[in-house]
């Protein structure tokens, strides 16, 4: 990852591998424009027209200095209309660091053409530039396309407060950070990632941080009377865990505990699936949200206790994998009659979920990739939220919008919960064709009894088709970012 620094340098006399200009739309420059103009003898306007570009966030337009400036190549970076904030400032980043990944130093002084407080815009700058660096190469032998960036100057303005700045961006940083283990861990293969990996990965991250760390393995799990994981869990060869991550401030008023659904391979158990069975290994994302959500909060420490809990497990056919038909006893007593094995998101998250109220936390918190539904109702690129109490979804609802994460409502109608009614059990773990985000959100409702909770449903959002912004090719980690802030805003 590059370091940021704060520099005091005049960009025309900066030296760097590039030094990175804002220019406005129409071809207006933005701060340290006009010096760059005037050494290299040629205006921005003409430079943009010339490759047909308009300066929209997005453009950006490399020219070779030819000795003309101590930097060797400028970049021009579209910034959108003048007055554009700090959306615009995660996008100029991501293209700022996708232009410049070659490059050893980078200087800029694009965050000053952004409105906002000074320290929010290159907050959101920084953001955008690490989450977009991004490239998932555990598996490459050599890979071109990883960032050679070790350091960016960001060439402060007029009236920059460098400590205010300098904290934004080490809190950028450590979000970033976390956001990138999420996705590491959600690109990774389920072959080379499983249940107890969940518990590796734990144990590695609390280290050095005051994070503790507890695993239920199997035989815990049964004496726990966790027949939900369990019963997810007994078709494959790789035994279930449910790791727990507790973070303890002193004198925290507020608990709130964050479950991730860790299913590290969905094959749909004896309701076998028969597409997109290659993107199942992602279907831990919630737990990976959690996982990151984790070191960040163990990082950045809040002053509101937090237990994150992964509930993971593989979902095979095996012998011994549960049936259609089958009725399991989840933890807290509950029946479920099984309809459909693929439903399986929903059974681990349950017992998660009664875990978290045992624990005493004022607010339950899921997170998971749980239905297609949901992704058929958003589209991909945005997720479900769901909850008992409307403020609680509110706060989320701006947590999501202040971290540059898209998130909508979805009702709990009441009248909808006899779509999953049992004839044998207590409840059953599918409805009918319509609603199913719904159904899935009020099956999780009926475990969090009195207890505030909202569930986040990242299907669509957690796996992304193509490289766009911050956002990169494959798993997103979705979700870390939202968590973060919504835990410090408690
Ligand atoms: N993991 C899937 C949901 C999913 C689908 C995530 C596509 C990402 C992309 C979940 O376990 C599942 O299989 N859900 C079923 C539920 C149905 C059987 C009621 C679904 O959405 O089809
Ligand atoms: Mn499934
Ligand atoms: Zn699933």
């Amino acid at each position: 990852m590059p370091a940021f620094r704060i520099g005091k340098e005049k960009p025309a006399s900066v030296a760097c591998d590039v030094l990175a200009v804002p220019v406005y739309k129409g071809g207006e420059p933005g701060p340290g424009g006009a010096e760059v103009e005037e050494k290299l003898g040629a205006t921005f306007k003409e430079l943009l027209n010339a490759a047909r570009l308009k300066g929209e966030p997005g453009d950006a337009l490399s020219v070779p200095t030819l000795g003309k400036l101590p930097a060797k190549h400028v970049l021009l970076v579209g910034v959108g209309e003048k007055g554009s904030g700090v959306d615009a400032g995660r996008k100029v980043g991501a293209t700022v660091a996708r232009r410049t990944g070659s490059a050893t130093k980078v200087a800029t002084t694009v965050p000053q053409a952004l409105k906002g407080k000074a320290p929010e815009a290159a907050g959101a700058f920084v953001d955008g530039f690490l989450l977009a660096a991004y490239r998932f190469d555990r598996y490459k032998n050599g890979d071109g396309r990883k960032s050679k960036t070790k350091e960016v100057r960001l060439l402060s303005g007029r009236g920059w407060d460098a400590r205010a700045i300098g904290r934004v961006v080490d809190r950028a940083s450590v979000v970033a950070e976390a956001t990138m283990l999420a996705r590491d861990l959600t690109n990774t293969p389920a072959g080379d990632f499983y249940p107890e990996s969940f518990a590796q990965e734990a144990r590695r991250i609390a280290k050095g941080l005051p994070l503790t760390v507890r695993v239920l393995n199997e035989k815990e799990l049964r004496a726990g009377k966790f027949g939900g994981i369990l019963g997810v869990g007994q078709g494959s060869d790789k035994p279930p865990r449910l790791v727990e991550i507790r973070y303890r401030p002193p004198g925290s008023k507020r608990h709130v505990a964050l479950v991730g659904k860790g299913v590290t391979f969905d094959s749909g158990g004896i309701n076998l699936k028969t597409d997109g069975l290659d993107w199942m290994k992602m279907d831990m994302a919630g737990g990976a949200a959690v996982l990151g959500a984790m070191l960040a909060i163990g990082r950045l420490k809040p002053k509101v206790a937090v237990t994150g809990l992964i509930c993971t497990a593989e979902n095979m056919p095996g012998g011994g994998a549960l049936r259609p038909g089958d009725v399991i006893t989840m933890k807290g007593g509950k029946t479920v009659e099984i309809g459909n094995t693929d439903a399986e998101g929903r059974l681990v998250m349950a017992d998660g979920i009664v875990h978290a109220r045992d624990a005493k936390a004022d607010v339950v918190i899921d997170i998971a990739t749980l239905t297609g539904a949901c992704m058929i109702a958003l589209g991909d690129k945005a997720f479900g939220v769901m909850g008992s109490r409307q403020t609680d979804v509110d706060a989320m609802l701006r947590a999501a919008d202040e971290a540059g994460e898209r998130a909508w409502q979805l009702p709990l109608y009441d009248d909808y919960r006899k779509k999953i009614d049992s004839d044998i059990a207590d409840i059953r773990n599918i409805g009918d064709r319509y609603g199913g985000a719904i159904t899935a959100g009020l099956f999780l409702r009926e475990f969090a009894g009195d207890t505030p909770w909202m569930h986040l449903d990242i299907a669509g959002p957690a796996r992304s088709t193509s490289d766009e912004f911050e956002t990169p090719k494959g798993a997103t980690g979705v979700g870390v970012r939202t968590l973060v802030r919504y835990v410090e805003s408690q």
